[in-house]
């Protein structure tokens, strides 16, 4: 045993020394380059403190001006590069995608589920991303704008005459769409039970990853458990009916996928993961850029109003004829950038201009920082949706990523915003409520407090 034992050792060792030799004389070259300009911050701490206590955006944009578009930092441990150009985050998200995986705290993987599509590369992700996209693109999502429709609808009949927290009751809004776009018609017998179970997760998603009895993050993990079983039972009962669907479960289903159940539920509660919160900001956003600018307003309402015919529903076509509303879309996800940057982890040392990034370093390419260059955004703190009358050069808006894991769900996000905006603006009138100056980051950027409004139906 004991001579098994070292059998092993040994080999391993002698691995381990000619993975080192190969690598070195390989890399030697590559070593010899200089690291990224930029401080590194006490051990461990880094500069995480300074990232976390003050807004994140005056963090990298200082950084900026001091180093230029590419620079080293470290937060939450880890040492890491942030770039800020075009050329850069098309260099790490696009042409050399391969060399930078996907990269989350193991605390998150494991709520969300290990196996979801945005925790992989290779074989496994490029097969579900496929899936994703098939159930997302515009040829099918074409049939669901009068579900989507039906949701607006009734969600904005909910907030007539009431005092409501835009970002709460957006997040109902884009988790029923979610639900319909997943679960097609079933998802109304399992909603109320869904909801519950998913809001029980989301509470412990960034609470400290303790898992004693009585954490919010144990609480969390039982949620967790009880959503895969809800979603056993409901492809049993798909199995059983055995008709085909076009939804997001219907592609997972699909004969010869040969996706585990596990892996059906990591990757369903990863898109309502990935979809609720970012759409629900998203709409937040516009509401108080469309509240602060009263002819920007009377645009969208006078172009929405030539569309509805009545009380028909929207159709495809409706959808695709909005240029002005689609515009203050562009612009809010430009200004707003809900999603300040990306993650990414580097697999093998890389170099990038004369500089190199260490294997197992982060990189993270700052949407934020690009969106509001002044040099591609002239005046870029103004909200002026008119610019987007000429389209943006590549890599410089990437509100969706770009390459490899760019948002599947882009489509169907501008979906669900254009048909709120419509009946938003054509039958409602509101009012913002309280303060609006500050921002709350959490992780998201939101307007203080999710922008509580005065809502009531236009008389
Ligand atoms: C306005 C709302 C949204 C914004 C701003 C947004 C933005 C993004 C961005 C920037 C990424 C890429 C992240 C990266 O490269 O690291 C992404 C990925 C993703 N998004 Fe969205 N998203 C939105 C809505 C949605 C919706 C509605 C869905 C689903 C229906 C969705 C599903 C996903 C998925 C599954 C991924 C991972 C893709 C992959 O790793 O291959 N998103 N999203
Ligand atoms: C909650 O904590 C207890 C004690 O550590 C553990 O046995 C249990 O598995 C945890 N629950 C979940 C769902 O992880
Ligand atoms: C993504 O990158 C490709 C290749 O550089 C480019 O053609 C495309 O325009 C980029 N997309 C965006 C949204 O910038």
């Amino acid at each position: 045993m004991v001579s098994l034992i070292l059998c092993f050792f040994f080999s391993f060792l002698a691995l381990f020394l000619l993975h080192r030799m190969f690598k070195s004389s390989s890399n030697s070259a590559m070593k010899k380059l200089p690291l990224p300009p930029g401080t590194i911050g006490w051990p461990y701490i880094g500069e995480t403190f300074q990232l976390y206590s003050q807004n994140p955006n005056v963090f990298f944009t200082s950084k900026q001006k001091r180093y230029g578009s590419i620079f080293k930092t470290h937060i939450l441990g880890c040492p890491c590069v942030m770039v800020s150009s075009p050329e850069a985050a098309k260099f790490v998200l696009v042409t050399k995608s391969h060399l930078f995986k996907p990269t989350f705290p193991a605390s998150k993987e494991r709520m969300l589920g290990r196996q979801a599509l945005f925790f992989h590369q290779g074989d496994y992700h490029s097969k579900l991303r496929k899936l994703v996209l098939r159930a997302f693109m515009p040829e099918a999502i074409k049939n669901i704008v009068s579900q989507v429709d039906n949701l607006a609808v009734h969600s904005l009949q909910s907030w007539d005459g009431q005092l409501i927290n835009t970002f709460q009751e957006m997040k109902t809004y884009a988790f029923n769409v979610a639900l319909m776009s997943i679960f097609g018609k079933d998802e109304i017998l399992y909603r109320e039970e869904l909801k519950r179970c998913y809001y029980v997760l989301e509470r412990g998603y960034n609470s400290m990853p303790i898992n004693l009895p009585g954490t919010l993050f144990n609480k969390s993990m039982k949620a967790r458990k009880e959503l895969a079983q809800i979603l056993a039972r409901i492809l049993s009962t798909r199995r059983q009916r055995k008709e085909e669907t076009t939804d997001l479960l219907g592609s997972f289903m699909g004969d010869g996928e040969g996706l585990t159940d596990e892996q059906i539920a990591d990757n369903v509660i990863g898109v309502i993961f990935a979809a609720r919160d970012t759409t629900a900001s998203v709409l937040t956003w516009i509401v108080k850029y469309l509240g602060e600018n009263p002819s920007i307003l009377q645009a969208v309402t006078e172009e929405q109003q030539s569309i509805s015919g009545g009380d028909k529903l929207l159709n495809w076509a409706d959808i695709k004829n909005m240029p002005i509303t689609s515009r203050v879309i562009q612009e809010t996800l430009r200004v707003a950038s809900i999603l300040s940057f990306t993650f990414r982890e580097a697999v093998e040392d890389v170099e990038y201009e004369g500089y190199l990034i260490p294997k197992g370093w982060k990189v993270l390419p700052l949407f934020r920082n690009i969106h509001h260059s002044a040099d591609i955004f002239p005046d870029p703190e103004k909200f002026d949706p008119s610019r987007f009358e000429v389209a943006p050069k590549p890599n410089t808006y990437m509100p969706f990523g770009n390459g490899t894991h760019a948002c599947p769900g882009n489509e169907l996000a501008k979906l669900e915003i254009l048909v709120l905006l419509h009946h938003l603006t054509t039958k409602y009138r509101w009012s913002m409520v309280g303060p609006q100056t500050s921002i709350q980051y959490g992780p998201f950027a939101l307007p203080q407090n999710g922008l509580p409004i005065r809502l009531s139906r236009k008389t």
